[in-house]
């Protein structure tokens, strides 16, 4: 429980500078063209940013089983493009392909290399906030974890890309929560190890056993109490996007106001810190666009795992865990049916993501066929997506060793 108030002070903080901090009276003309890029891109949501770059993009919605509505983005490709498949993680959305712009997001790499990219948004974030019957301002429609995300969003997902491409199989990348639900998905639905011809796991997580991130250990000691007193508060969404983003995205975090080293903070009290690799000039991009919303049961279920160092279903306490599941203890996800070769992409630095927790993992997935290390002490969880130099240091092998299945995906 080390640094709860730690965070509770900085929230606190970052919202007092957001009613007394105004913008305009600390750029010179010489940045405004700069300036201004980073502003339109802090706002522009995931396929007007696409557009702007002089990339194609396409919107495409589909329901799951649950009925929930989701929407995916498309960079698409020419008529015999590979079809790869990117999820992001937790708190975020598609856009965290495209934030660092082209030569630097991963999706216009990829697009670049050929591939027809789809990026998936899970429930509850920014873009899929919708559902045939129950609002999100109702406490029903936030009943889920990423548990849910894994069963139905996915699968959901996945088979719209592949009856709209006509491909029978197609590469899956995924960031942090984005591994965790593919991770779900397989064990409870192996079949859906014939629809991908390989995973890349960027920073994946399974086992959380050995987590340094403060707010996840936080979560870890008080989830029985958490939950309890988001019941009362009649919390079921954590940040989503919406005021405090904009406020920071275009006041807060502008690079050598006083408040960056706030937002800062914040940022990386969940993920982790390595100002080597950080834009800051990308700051207000990023916080624009993160956190894009998630319910209080996905952070409560990593909570969970932390705390029990066991990859399992979320735990409602045994009484209404037997009537669930049918035992008093939640099931633990079957790692060992996964089929699909998997390669693991990791750092020594990362706070969510620890070496020692991949390597458990590792040697649960019977089909983990590489485990790779990013060639950087630092290296961090959000590196992943938003590092200066990810390209040269996970990118470029990622897209290498993808090449290497290409002629499956006709
Ligand atoms: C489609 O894209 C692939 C990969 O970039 C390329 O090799 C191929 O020549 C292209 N085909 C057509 C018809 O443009
Ligand atoms: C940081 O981002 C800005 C704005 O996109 C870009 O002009 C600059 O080259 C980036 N810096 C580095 C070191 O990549
Ligand atoms: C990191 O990126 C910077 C700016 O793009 C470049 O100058 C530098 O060579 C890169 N470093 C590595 C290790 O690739």
């Amino acid at each position: 429980m080390f640094c709860w108030t730690n965070i509770v002070v900085q929230i606190i903080l970052v919202v007092i500078f957001c009613n007394f901090v105004r913008s305009d009276s600390y750029y010179s003309d010489e940045y405004e063209e700069e300036y201004n890029d980073v502003q339109d891109d802090a706002r522009l949501n995931t396929f007007s940013l696409i557009k702007k770059y002089g990339y194609p993009c396409e919107i495409h919605r589909v329901y799951t089983e649950d009925n929930y509505l989701l929407e995916m983005h498309r960079i698409p490709g020419n008529s015999s493009a590979p079809v790869v498949f990117l999820q992001h993680g937790l708190l975020s959305s598609s856009a965290e392909w495209v934030l660092m712009t082209p030569g630097r997001g991963l999706a216009y790499l990829l697009a670049d290399a050929g591939y027809d990219v789809w990026m998936g948004n899970a429930r509850g974030n920014t873009y899929s906030r919708s559902h045939a019957t129950i609002k999100p301002t109702s406490s029903l429609y936030w009943k889920f974890s990423w548990h849910e995300i894994g069963y139905y969003d996915l699968p959901a997902m996945i088979d719209y890309v592949i009856a709209e491409t006509g491909v029978p199989k197609i590469q899956y990348i995924g960031f942090s929560q984005g591994t965790t639900v593919f991770w779900v998905l397989m064990s409870m639905r192996p079949e859906y190890n014939d629809k991908i011809i390989a995973m890349q796991a960027l920073a994946p997580v399974a086992y959380l056993g050995n987590v340094k991130s403060p707010l996840i250990r936080f979560l870890g000691t008080f989830t029985n109490s958490l939950e309890l007193a988001f019941k009362l508060l009649g919390t079921n969404e954590i940040l989503p996007n919406g005021k405090l983003n904009e406020i920071a995205g275009q006041s807060l975090c502008i690079e050598e106001a006083v408040t960056q080293a706030i937002c800062t903070n914040l940022l990386f009290l969940i993920c982790g810190f390595n100002a080597e690799q950080l834009n800051t000039t990308m700051l207000p991009v990023v916080m624009g666009h993160t956190p894009a919303g998630a319910s209080t049961r996905q952070l409560i279920h990593f909570g969970q795992l932390y705390k029990k160092g066991t990859f399992e279903q979320f735990d409602y306490g045994w009484l209404r865990n037997k009537r669930i599941y049918g035992t008093y203890k939640p099931p633990s996800y079957k790692l060992s049916a996964i089929r699909t070769p998997v390669f693991l992409h990791y750092a020594d630095n990362d706070w969510l993501s620890t070496p020692t927790d991949v390597m458990k993992l590792a040697k649960q997935i019977p089909s983990a066929v590489g485990i790779h290390r990013v060639p950087m002490a630092k290296f961090n969880h959000l590196d992943f997506v938003f590092a200066i130099n990810a390209t040269e240091l996970i990118y470029n092998r990622l897209i290498n060793i993808m090449r290497f299945f290409m002629n499956e995906s006709k």
